[in-house]
């Protein structure tokens, strides 16, 4: 077994998509990647995909710019820094924005899968041990993003966020396990538990409502109320289970109130995939009094409050929210890479676009415009 490479210890020159500045272009840099520091891995990315949370923040205002991106990826251990036990080169991995460092009350408790040493923090820009970057260009600084910076050749990840996965698994494929699949899959199973025979509505069919489809079909729900604006999306929402579709703008009333009406009274469980807070009340308003919950797992960044008067919960209504789908890093990923090998979750169908590492914007429009529903970036030639 080898567990030095040739690279071990060295500044890596490489290329990465380099966001300068708030919705500016991505441009493919050469840029050095500093070796790990202890607890800290480097990783060969091979595949990464875009998701919605790094457009949302490639577009904040921020000042963490120039920043790489990315967050959704599979790849290949390089080298590994000090006190590294549970990973070694060769291994095959996905970067995960959420850590699971396994020693907090939060990892030790089976309830949360928060971790108070490394909760998703999209504003860091840094790495946690020494808060310097490991980019840089001709000696500037590039930051990080989520911890995970996908959009390069080589990152530089805490160990708390990579997981080990088995190396069977086609990593263009169990890339997209790495954020939104993960993440609509669990907000069924592990955040609502959804049971068999449980009537359910999603609203908004990007790759995160279609995974909910996915999963409260595996879950057994009898019926799944698929919402969109989009009506394009749902031919997609079909293929992976969903029994009826809405679209808002097709109906006089509010949807919720249509939602009550099919099914008298209101769904078990919704799940809000949008990220906007007027949706969120109407998926919320979409469930039974009494048991029905719902599930906030789209990101509103516009910082904007939800309104509730406290006499409504008086209804029974539970309103909650999931993050990664409530999945720990380490703990759950490699048995959900498990399940995509035994074809008991598929999610092929999610991907509707690859492109080479060199046009890496066009995933960006792609997405923006409502096109795709994944894009799967091919970052190793
Ligand atoms: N009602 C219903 N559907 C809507 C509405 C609305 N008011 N507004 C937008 N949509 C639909 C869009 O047409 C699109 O099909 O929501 C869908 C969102 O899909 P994507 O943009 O592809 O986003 P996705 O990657 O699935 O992420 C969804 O989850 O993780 C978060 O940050 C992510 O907030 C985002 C959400
Ligand atoms: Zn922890």
């Amino acid at each position: 077994m080898c567990l030095v490479t040739p690279t071990t210890g060295q500044t890596i020159t490489c290329k990465a998509a380099v966001a300068w500045g708030p919705k500016a272009p991505l441009v493919i840099e050469e840029i050095q990647v500093e070796p790990p520091q202890a607890q800290e891995v480097r990783i060969k990315i091979t595949h990464t995909s875009l998701c919605h949370s790094d457009v949302t923040f490639w577009e904040a205002p921020v000042e963490v710019f120039p920043r790489i991106f990315g967050h959704e990826a599979a790849g290949i251990v390089e080298s590994v820094g000090e006190g590294v036990l549970d990973l070694k080169p060769g291994d095959h991995v996905i970067p995960v924005f959420t850590g699971e460092c396994g020693n907090c009350k939060y990892c030790k408790s089976p309830r949360t899968n928060i971790c108070a040493n490394y909760a998703v923090d999209a504003l860091r820009g840094t790495m946690k041990s020494d808060g310097r970057t490991r980019f840089s260009i001709q000696g500037k600084p590039i930051f990080h993003f989520m911890g995970t910076s996908t959009f390069s050749e080589y990152t530089v990840v805490d160990q708390a966020q990579v997981v080990k996965v088995d190396p069977t698994a086609p990593l263009d494929k169990i890339c997209l396990l790495g954020c939104g699949i993960a993440t609509g899959i669990g907000a069924v199973w592990k955040t609502a538990k959804v049971e068999a025979g449980a009537s359910v509505a999603v609203f908004g069919l990007g790759a995160v409502g279609l995974a909910v489809v996915a999963g409260a079909k595996i879950a057994g729900a009898s019926r799944i109320i698929a919402v969109d604006l989009n009506p394009a999306k749902f031919a997609k929402a079909k293929v992976f289970g969903a029994t009826d579709f809405l679209n808002p703008k097709e109906h006089d009333k509010a949807i919720q109130c249509v939602i009550q009406e099919m099914t008298g009274g209101g769904v078990d469980y919704s799940f809000e995939c949008v990220g906007n807070t007027s949706v969120m009340r109407s998926a919320y308003e979409s469930c039974q009094p009494g048991w029905g919950k719902s599930v906030i797992v789209g990101v509103d960044g516009s910082n904007k409050m939800l309104e509730i008067n406290p006499l409504e919960f008086f209804s029974g209504r539970i309103w909650t929210a999931s993050v990664f789908g409530g999945f720990k890093c380490k703990s759950d990923l490699p048995d959900l890479v498990d399940k995509y090998m035994s074809k008991e979750l598929e999610y092929d169908e999610m991907i509707t676009h690859t492109r080479p590492f060199s046009r890496i914007n066009e995933a960006f429009s792609l997405l923006q415009k409502g096109e795709s529903l994944r894009c799967v970036i091919e970052v190793e030639a």
